[in-house]
C-alpha cells in the first residue's frame, strides 16, 4: 500500500466525484455526495485532496489549517464503498496528521467532527488517538494534540 494524498485539479476531479458511500453512510456525513461536498468546499478554509493508492483512486479528504494557522482541522474524509476496511481511512488520516505537524509548528491540534451513531468515524479517530471534547451541532468535537 502506498497511500497519498493529492491535490483535486482539473486533472483528476472527475474521478473523485466517482467516489460514493452506501446510501446508509451518507447519512453520516453533510453534503450528500463528493461533487456537493467539493463545490462547497469552495468556501471552506483548508485543501481538498483525493487519498490514492497507486493508480487507484480511493478517498477524499477535505483538510487544513483553521484559527490563524494554530490548528488543524477535518472538515470531511470518504473512503469509496469498494475500498474500505483495508487501512485507507487510518493511512490517509496518518498522511493529513503528517501534513498537519509539519505546518503547525511549536505544536498545536487537529479537530475533527462526526455524528455520535458514527461508530467507524468514532473507533477510527480514537484509534489515532483523537479524545473527544464536547459537542457542536449535535456532533462529537474530538482533537488530537501534538
Ligand atoms: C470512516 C471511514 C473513513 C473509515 O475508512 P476505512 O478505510 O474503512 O477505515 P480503515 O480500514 O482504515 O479502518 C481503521 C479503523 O477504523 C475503524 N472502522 C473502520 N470501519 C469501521 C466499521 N465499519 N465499523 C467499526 N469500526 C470501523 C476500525 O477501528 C478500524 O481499525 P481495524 O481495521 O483495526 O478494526 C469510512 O468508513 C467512511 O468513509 N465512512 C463514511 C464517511 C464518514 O463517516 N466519514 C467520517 C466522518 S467525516
Amino acid at each position: 500500500m502506498d497511500v497519498r494524498l493529492e491535490p483535486v485539479t482539473i486533472d483528476n476531479w472527475e474521478e473523485v466525484i466517482k467516489i460514493d458511500l452506501p446510501p446508509e453512510q451518507w447519512q453520516n456525513v453533510d453534503p450528500p455526495s463528493v461533487l456537493h461536498a467539493l463545490c462547497e468546499a469552495q468556501f471552506w478554509p483548508g485543501k481538498s485532496d483525493a487519498v490514492v493508492d497507486g493508480d487507484a483512486m480511493v478517498g477524499y479528504v477535505h483538510h487544513g489549517a483553521i484559527q490563524g494557522g494554530d490548528a488543524w482541522a477535518v472538515a470531511i474524509l470518504i473512503i469509496d464503498k469498494n475500498h474500505q476496511r483495508k487501512g485507507y481511512g487510518r493511512a490517509a488520516m496518518e498522511r493529513v496528521i503528517e501534513q498537519a505537524r509539519s505546518a503547525v509548528s511549536g505544536g498545536g491540534s487537529i479537530l475533527i467532527s462526526y455524528r455520535p451513531s458514527n461508530v467507524a468515524a468514532e473507533q477510527l479517530y480514537a484509534s489515532l488517538g483523537f479524545k473527544p471534547e464536547g459537542e457542536h451541532e449535535g456532533d462529537v468535537l474530538a482533537r488530537l494534540r501534538f
